[in-house]
């Protein structure tokens, strides 16, 4: 008889993690599933709203203090972009940083290869290896990428949609990866602030960031065989002080009987699905996790009105 192959099947899984979630009390979606081709351009969009200032605070820091990061990095970095996206803040920082490699990594593999398409005819000297990884769980990096001077750049503060001791994790993760090669982090957070502010940051007076959350809901259906209508649901978003975090969530605006092959659930008017959550840090608290993970904070920017913080830090031996 052959042996048994045991076969892993992606689809199998993402559909498995999805309907637990579903299932879970109170329910909740991953929110690496926002990402869809639609779900990658409306938060493009979300980015130039009066609301979002996030990356505009970023944005005005690496234009301030690019080049002094640039020194304290030198050149010839082996660029490691998490979370990539359009790829644009990193192609911001390419005439500065000068990287050998730049290594995108996305969970949103269409998106990625499409910005990274667009990306290398503008800079032909840099090589590209574009990877479609989900990184919550395992972050790996092929044999092709280089092992010198690898930086970790993980901008728009994306580390806090995990919470600190995933975020530990991941770093800890991070500094595995570049160790010995004269590695680190470039990573950008939302600093802790007023609880009107952030709040407006996560609802917008047009509806761009409900239209996201809802949206997310159609990626579901299309992923684990859901019939979610959008219709049936609100978009919530406040700030939970206790836990340091703004909270998003989808309300049933009425009873709704969900249902997918050979399951269902039922939602009862104003019960809610938790999608997303966005740690917000103060920088002392945020470097006593980078030193948790191993990690020495080198330099540390952050914009006129103190909403944002850019921090380096090295892979420290000990
Ligand atoms: C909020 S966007 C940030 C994009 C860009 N880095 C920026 O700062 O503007 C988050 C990006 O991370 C990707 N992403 C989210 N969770 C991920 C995961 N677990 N693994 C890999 N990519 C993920 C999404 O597809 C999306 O492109």
């Amino acid at each position: 008889m052959p042996p048994s192959v045991e076969t892993f099947d992606p689809q199998a899984a993402i559909r498995a993690e999805l309907l637990e979630g579903l299932l879970a009390e109170p329910a909740h979606i991953a929110s690496k599933y926002f990402y869809d081709a639609l779900g990658c351009k409306l938060f493009e969009a979300i980015c130039e709203l009066p609301e979002y200032a996030l990356t505009r605070n970023e944005a005005a820091i690496f234009a301030e203090h690019g080049a002094a990061m640039a020194r304290a990095i030198g050149p010839g970095c082996t660029l490691i972009d998490l979370g990539a996206g359009n790829c644009a803040k990193a192609a911001a920082l390419f005439p500065l940083l000068h990287p050998s490699q730049y290594v995108p990594i996305d969970i949103s593999q269409d998106f990625l290869l499409e910005s990274v398409a667009r990306l290398q005819p503008r800079f032909a000297h840099i090589e590209m290896t574009p990877v479609a990884q989900d990184f919550s769980e395992h972050l790996q990096l092929p044999a092709s990428v280089r092992e010198q001077h690898r930086l970790f750049f993980y901008p728009g503060s994306s580390i806090g949609n995990f919470s600190p001791s995933q975020a530990l994790a991941l770093l800890r993760r991070m500094r595995a990866l570049c160790l010995g090669s004269d590695g680190g982090v470039l990573i950008g957070i939302d600093l802790l602030k007023d609880k009107a502010v952030l709040e407006a940051a996560y609802d917008d007076a047009l509806g761009l960031t409900a239209a996201f959350n809802l949206n997310l809901l159609r990626h579901v259906n299309r992923l684990a065989g859901t019939d979610f209508d959008v219709k049936q649901w609100l978009h919530r978003a406040h700030f939970n002080a206790a836990l340091g975090r703004v909270e998003m969530h989808l309300l049933a605006a009425e009873d709704v009987r969900l249902s997918w092959p050979g399951q269902q659930r039922f939602f009862m008017s104003g019960e809610s699905i938790h999608t997303e959550n966005s740690y917000k840090y103060s920088i002392e608290g945020f470097t006593e996790l980078l030193q948790r993970a191993g990690f020495e904070v080198q330099g540390q920017w952050t914009d006129a009105d103190q909403g944002f913080a850019v921090i380096h830090a090295r892979a420290s031996a000990g």
